[in-house]
């Protein structure tokens, strides 16, 4: 069985759907007509004028062969019934038609139904038995009102098909989403609400654009800044043009929400669901609609309206969460570097440099921060070691040197406590490992270790080099880089520094240079 259709490979390819098909197939039924007697057509065409289902009239697509009828195929996806005579240019030509269009196009959804005006040629029984059709007529049989009720009918059939699929799509957006929206980034989080906004347009036979949205500045990101979660679907929002109206919608939204301004903005029969947290408003769903909504229906988008909101919530408390590890890091970070006052900015400066680093390397945006805060703690194990050799200004005894490299295991244990210092906890232990297996405190190769312990490696040893320590002068970067350079491949990873030897001489690392 096939069940690929052109429709779902054409959804994963652009990424969003039928939804894109032009926006005028949207408010009609298409219905095409194939039959070369243009007389056919044209009375089948006059017998169903005012035809109308949910609100949309019919559309009509005509083929005098069933060679035109392939060429409107391939143009229209969403044709919702075709009307086919047997006997065109050959006496069969409309049955290879209806095998082309279920077994080449694979178009499943598409009515068919088969109309000769020779049942001598075609009989009714062979061909409903043998061939993948809704129903048989007899040109002459089909009266005003048998073809009106065959048409309603399976006009019917074609939007139960498309609801389901349009419901599984949305269940299989959900539930692909799902998982992610525990680890909630922006896109997941656009994913699931998206797949909610499917189901229910599916569900509720509504036209196919919707809109949900927060309200700005509700939400706060990692970053501080104001977070707008703006998940659109249908023909509305896949188009760039169409930004403006968007804009105006949601101003209409808000304005009605929020302000209880009433607004003549909105298309007649559009909703709007206010998504709300602890009685509060954060967002909004916008559907619009051009039939009346059973007690059902709006049973439904309830029941959605309130996972929306709760999905909303958990990305709420998940920023906040975000909010005070980064909070949590910079006090760790500060106790940690009272005790070594003299790495100064050092801690500043190693998260800068391995955001950087690690950004160069093709890391996410996001992750490159958190890779950042993570290094900042590398050394946070030098609180338990004791002050007169932390501080000592010579060089180290191998008895005093043993303790000093415990600061590595004591990092990692303060930092186990919590499931949201993992990463930070990771470079705490590794961070003095290295490359070919001879670093502390367990000699694993680094390349068996998490990239962001290999680049702190390289960033930690660098800035100690140009720094000045109790121990030691400060170096100057050549000597520095120098020194990076003859421990490739050995003590560091070749890739890390190849990538941040590069970002030194592009300029990359100058505004971290000179933080102090
Ligand atoms: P740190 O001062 O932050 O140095 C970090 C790493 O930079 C060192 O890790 C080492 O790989 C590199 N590094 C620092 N200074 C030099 C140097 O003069 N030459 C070379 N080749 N590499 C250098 P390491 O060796 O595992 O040391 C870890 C920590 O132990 C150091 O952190 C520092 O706090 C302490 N430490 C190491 N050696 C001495 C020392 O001779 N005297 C004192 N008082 N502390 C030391
Ligand atoms: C569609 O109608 O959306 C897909 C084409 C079909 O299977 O009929
Ligand atoms: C992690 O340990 O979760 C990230 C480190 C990496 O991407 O290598
Ligand atoms: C990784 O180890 O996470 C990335 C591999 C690399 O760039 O070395
Ligand atoms: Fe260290």
């Amino acid at each position: 069985m096939k069940i690929i259709n052109r429709n779902i490979k054409s959804k994963d390819q652009q990424g969003s759907s039928n939804l894109t098909a032009p926006l005028a197939s949207r408010y009609v039924w298409k219905v095409l007509l194939v039959d070369d007697e243009e007389d056919i057509r044209t009375l089948t065409k006059l017998n169903l004028k005012g035809f109308e289902l949910d609100g949309r009239e019919l559309q009509f697509l005509e083929a005098s062969s069933a060679f035109e009828a392939k060429e409107i195929l391939d143009k229209h996806e969403d044709i919702a019934l075709a009307l086919i005579d047997v006997v065109m240019e050959t006496d069969d030509a409309g049955l290879q038609l209806v095998e082309y269009i279920r077994n080449e196009l694979a178009m499943k959804m598409i009515r068919l139904v088969i109309r000769t005006g020779q049942p001598g040629i075609a009989p009714e029984r062979f061909i409903i038995d043998n061939f993948d059709i809704d129903d048989y007529k007899d040109k002459t049989e089909l009266t005003i009102d048998k073809l009106y009720t065959t048409v309603r009918s399976t006009i019917k059939a074609y939007r139960e098909l498309k609801a389901i699929d349009l419901n599984r799509m949305g269940l299989r957006k959900i539930i692909d989403a799902a998982p992610e929206v525990y680890r909630i980034s922006k896109g997941s989080l656009s994913d699931f609400f998206d797949g909610i906004l499917t189901q229910i347009i599916g569900l509720c036979h509504l036209n196919e654009n919707a809109l949900i949205s927060t309200i700005d500045g509700v939400v706060a990101t990692v970053t501080g800044e104001e977070v707008k979660i703006e998940s659109g679907v249908g023909e509305l929002f896949h188009k760039k043009e169409n930004r403006a109206r968007i804009d105006n919608i949601s101003k209409s939204c808000i304005d009605s929400i929020l302000y209880n301004k009433s607004t003549d903005n909105l298309r007649e029969g559009s909703l709007i669901l206010p998504l709300t947290i602890d009685n509060n408003v954060v967002g909004f769903i916008y559907l619009e609609s051009n039939h009346s909504l059973s007690p059902e229906d709006k049973n439904l988008i309830e029941v959605f309206t309130n996972q929306c909101a709760n999905a909303l919530e958990t990305l709420k408390l998940h920023l906040n969460l975000k909010k005070s590890y980064s909070q949590a890091i910079d006090t760790l970070a500060e106790v940690a570097e009272f005790k070594d006052s003299t790495t100064g900015k050092h801690i500043n400066r190693l998260g800068a440099y391995t955001t950087a680093v690690a950004q160069s390397m093709g890391v996410s945006a996001e992750d490159s921060q958190d890779y950042g805060k993570a290094a900042m703690l590398h050394d946070v194990g030098k609180v338990g070691i004791p002050d007169n050799i932390l501080q000592k200004p010579g060089k180290l005894t191998t008895a005093e040197f043993e303790i000093m490299k415990q600061h590595s295991e004591i990092g990692a244990q303060i930092l186990s406590h919590s499931d949201s210092t993992k990463l930070a906890q990771r470079v705490a232990l590794y961070h003095h490992e290295r490359w070919d297996g001879k670093g502390y405190p367990k000699g694993i190769p680094s390349g068996e270790l998490p990239l962001v312990t290999r680049i702190v490696a390289v960033v930690d040893v660098f800035d100690a080099l140009v720094s000045k320590r109790p121990y030691k002068e400060a170096w100057s970067h050549e000597d520095a880089l120098d020194a990076i350079l003859s421990g490739s491949g050995s003590q560091f990873d070749p890739n890390v520094v190849e990538v941040f030897i590069r970002l030194y001489r592009d300029g990359g690392l100058d505004r971290i240079l000179v933080m102090n």
